[in-house]
């Protein structure tokens, strides 16, 4: 669906996007997963048509995104992080607003129920809170059912109960056979959400590869314990392929002495930090 290669773009003299290449393939989640500045918003941007001046090959459904067709954005819904929204308009007005620059769209008032704004849908966009404006601005982007999705940063800024309606609608869109590309800096989104990563720092995509496969180059995950010894509290920890080889924790086991035990996952931010040396946040 999409084809990146050896793309390179810079807002100044200095180069910043560089030798970028990667492929998504239909009905795939794939995530830009960076810390602030990383350029994740200017990489949709590029992919979305709205930056044209860069060198390499970015084929999106099956057209060059610098010079697009008129068609292109039939088929493309964009949720960027600032919402476009006409603010004197309310919420039903907006949509049918931009319903009518397409030649089909959805049902206005089921999309504005999937993000609980159907009783909200008659006020101004200007009485709406921040969370309203995104969830609003979210649903515009799938309103005339595009087959490709580009979502900048979509559960930012929203409460966990709203955030969680955003991700169930993006988990639907993709059982419908929906593209979505994602960006976020947020690893539990990405791992949860997405079927591939691409870690992006200064430009560059630093590492590739599924949520799962990237955590599992961090290596085995380990168990912790803890326990009371001669007066005091001790806590001690083992890799979860050899815990048979630890004689205080066997011993503890067979005592019934463990205080408590848990085991230890790597998070894609510490797979992040490792592979980059940045912080996420
Ligand atoms: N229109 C612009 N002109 C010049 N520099 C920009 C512009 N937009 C973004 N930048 C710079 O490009 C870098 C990447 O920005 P951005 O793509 O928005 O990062 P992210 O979305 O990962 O936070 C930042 O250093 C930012 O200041
Ligand atoms: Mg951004």
């Amino acid at each position: 669906m999409i084809r990146v290669d050896q793309l390179c773009f810079s807002y100044t003299k200095h180069p910043f996007i560089e030798d970028v290449s990667f492929g998504v393939e239909s009905g795939e989640i794939f995530g830009f997963l960076g810390p602030s500045g990383a350029g994740k918003s200017t990489l949709q941007k590029i992919l979305t048509g709205l930056l044209s001046r860069y060198t390499g090959t970015v084929r999106v459904n099956g057209e060059e995104a610098g010079h697009h067709g008129e068609k292109f954005y039939e088929q493309i819904g964009v949720d960027f992080e600032f919402p476009s929204l006409y603010e004197k308009l309310t919420a039903r007005e907006n949509l049918r607003f931009f319903a009518s620059l397409y030649h089909k769209h959805r049902e206005i008032d089921t999309l504005l129920k999937s993000v609980d704004l159907l009783s909200d849908a008659d006020k101004k966009v200007s009485d709406f809170s921040k969370g309203m404006k995104a969830r609003l601005n979210f649903i515009k982007a799938l309103l005339h059912d595009p087959q490709i999705l580009f979502l900048d940063e979509p559960t930012s800024g929203l409460d966990p109960s709203n955030a969680r309606v955003m991700k169930d609608i993006i988990l639907e869109e993709k059982s419908k056979g929906k593209t979505i590309i994602l960006t976020t800096h947020n690893m539990y989104d990405a791992t949860e959400l997405c079927d591939r990563v691409a870690f992006i720092v200064d430009g560059k995509i630093r590492a590739l590869d599924t949520p799962r496969s990237l955590i599992m180059r961090r290596g085995a995950s380990s168990i912790a314990y803890t326990y009371i010894e001669n007066g005091s509290e001790h806590r001690a920890e083992v890799p979860l392929g050899s815990t048979s080889e630890d004689e205080t924790l066997c011993r503890l086991i067979r005592g019934n002495k463990l205080l408590s035990i848990h085991s230890e996952e790597p998070t894609l931010n510490d797979v992040f930090v490792e592979i980059t040396g940045r912080q996420l946040q």
